[in-house]
């Protein structure tokens, strides 16, 4: 839908913007258990699965994959936890998951498949009444977060962006030291997703498809090999937005109280993954003809309508180690994480760092202080029990999602916009205002308490 369609809904629109977010019928009643499915079982699937299947209060009923290897090592997966085995759907193709997607069978479903089918299967979900989490992005084009937006208002069924790093433990520290006032009035921050993504190497389990590499992809690759470097080849953008502006737009309260004003992104000459397939394929290689549109470093700049800019960076296609990049910035004080240091005003030494250990353990989150020992071995340091924990304890409370539509929408919408910028000369663009101007009294809610 376009943006001046969309307006046009009026009445619809207003009643809809109430619905984002909101439980499946006002007053139902809260649950013990939820019953979940998943569509997309590959890595992340399966280590959402991992938390899943370890919680007392979900059954895993129905699992959807069309790569039969993926598919069978998570229902191996549920039953090694001695649970039942789930209903499995995918030998029919592409479309298979639609069979699955029956309100009176599950209570949600996850989405953890590649980018492109994210819209169609949310969208086909809540239409079926059946709430969502969908891993990161929320679409590929700008009309699919106009469609998946509209899905939601209109049916009002639940949908929670699964953006884990919202839940990293300094993350989260450093969100209250925020709401604190610490830092000051908040002024400019910065983040990314700086991982290096030239060798995406999986093992199969299947000695007929051994591996997939950074040389390798498409067709012949394995896991986000198959599908995920073809975005490289065709794209240039920020593709990659909700790690790094997930948890800045936390802390700057963006659709609730703020919001995005304007877009650029710049974009560098595209070398390292030509070079890298050069090196590790040879020049005789099919894919050393292949020419990547994707800059190696696309910098992209947001205005904030509270007078905050906002730096992100996206680094996949270089040798670097892994980092966010997060910088937050007031006029008290600054924390960046790729070095691990804080600064305050009158508290540290004049032009010195101070370790973030100590801030950390002081600001710790409420939830992290309660759930620490459920974390600890969940994916990606631990975020990962948080991420699932929220989605979750929402659906049996009929609560809110913490992370909601219309954050899922402006975040995962900076991709597209970014893509247009590049495309125009690096122009600077309106970002939409996807609220319908609802940012002016929207409340902040999330991590509020040691809930979820
Ligand atoms: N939040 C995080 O930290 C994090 C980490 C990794 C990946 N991800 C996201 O998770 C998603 C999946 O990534 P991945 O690494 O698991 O990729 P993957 O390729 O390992 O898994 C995707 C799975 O989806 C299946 N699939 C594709 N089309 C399908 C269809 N029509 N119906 C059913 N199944 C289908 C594939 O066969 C594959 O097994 C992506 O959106 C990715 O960006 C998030």
């Amino acid at each position: 839908m376009k943006r001046r369609n969309f307006l046009s809904l009026g009445p619809a629109l207003a009643g809809g913007a109430l619905l984002a977010g909101a439980a499946p019928g006002a007053g139902a009643a809260t649950r013990d258990r939820v019953r979940i499915g998943m569509i997309g079982t590959g890595m992340r699937g399966q280590v959402l699965l991992r938390e899943l299947v370890r919680r007392d209060d979900v059954e895993v009923v129905a699992l959807c994959d069309i790569e039969p290897i993926m598919l069978e090592r998570a229902l191996k997966m549920v039953e090694t936890a001695g649970k039942p085995r789930p209903a499995a759907y995918g030998a029919e193709g592409s479309l298979a998951y639609r069979a699955m997607l029956d309100p009176s069978k599950l209570d949600g479903v996850i989405i953890a498949t590649p980018w492109e089918w994210h819209a169609p299967m949310a969208i086909e979900a809540m239409r079926a009444k059946v709430p969502v989490g969908c891993e990161v992005v929320a679409g590929v084009t700008l009309q699919d977060h106009w469609d998946v937006l509209d899905a939601q208002l209109k049916t009002g069924t639940p949908y929670m962006l699964l953006e884990n790093v919202c839940y990293r433990r300094d993350v989260m520290a450093v969100l209250r030291m925020v709401r604190s006032g610490l830092f000051g009035e908040l002024v400019h921050m910065q983040g990314g997703y700086q991982h290096d993504l030239r060798a995406v190497k999986f093992n199969s389990g299947d000695p007929a498809k051994p591996y997939g590499s950074g040389v390798e992809f498409g067709t012949k690759g394995w896991s986000e090999a198959r599908w995920r470097t073809e975005h490289s080849v065709r794209r240039n953008g920020e593709l990659y937005p909700s790690h790094g502006i997930g948890p800045l737009a936390m802390y700057a309260n963006i659709n609730r109280g703020n919001r995005f004003t304007r877009i650029n992104t710049f974009a560098s000459k595209a070398a390292g993954l030509h070079e890298y397939v050069l090196r590790e394929g040879g020049k005789d290689h099919p894919n050393a003809k292949s020419r990547f549109r994707l800059g190696d470093i696309v910098t992209t700049t947001l205005a904030c309508d509270n007078g905050e800019t906002i730096i992100l960076q996206h680094d996949t296609s270089l040798p670097r180690p892994y980092s966010l990049g997060f910088r937050v910035q007031g006029t008290q004080g600054l924390w960046m994480d790729v070095n691990r240091g804080m600064h305050i005003e009158g508290i540290s030494k004049p032009h010195q760092w101070d370790d973030f250990k100590a801030w950390q353990d002081k600001y710790d989150h409420p939830l992290w202080r309660k759930y620490a020992e459920q974390a600890a071995g969940a994916g990606h340091g631990g975020m990962d029990y948080f991420v699932i924990h929220a989605f979750i304890s929402a659906l049996k409370e009929n609560a809110p999602m913490p992370i909601d539509i219309y954050d899922a929408i402006t975040w995962s919408a900076i991709t597209p916009l970014s893509e247009q910028s590049i495309a125009l000369g690096f122009q600077t663009l309106d970002f939409p205002d996807f609220t319908g101007g609802s940012w002016r009294s929207r409340k902040p809610i999330f991590a509020f308490d040691d809930r979820y």
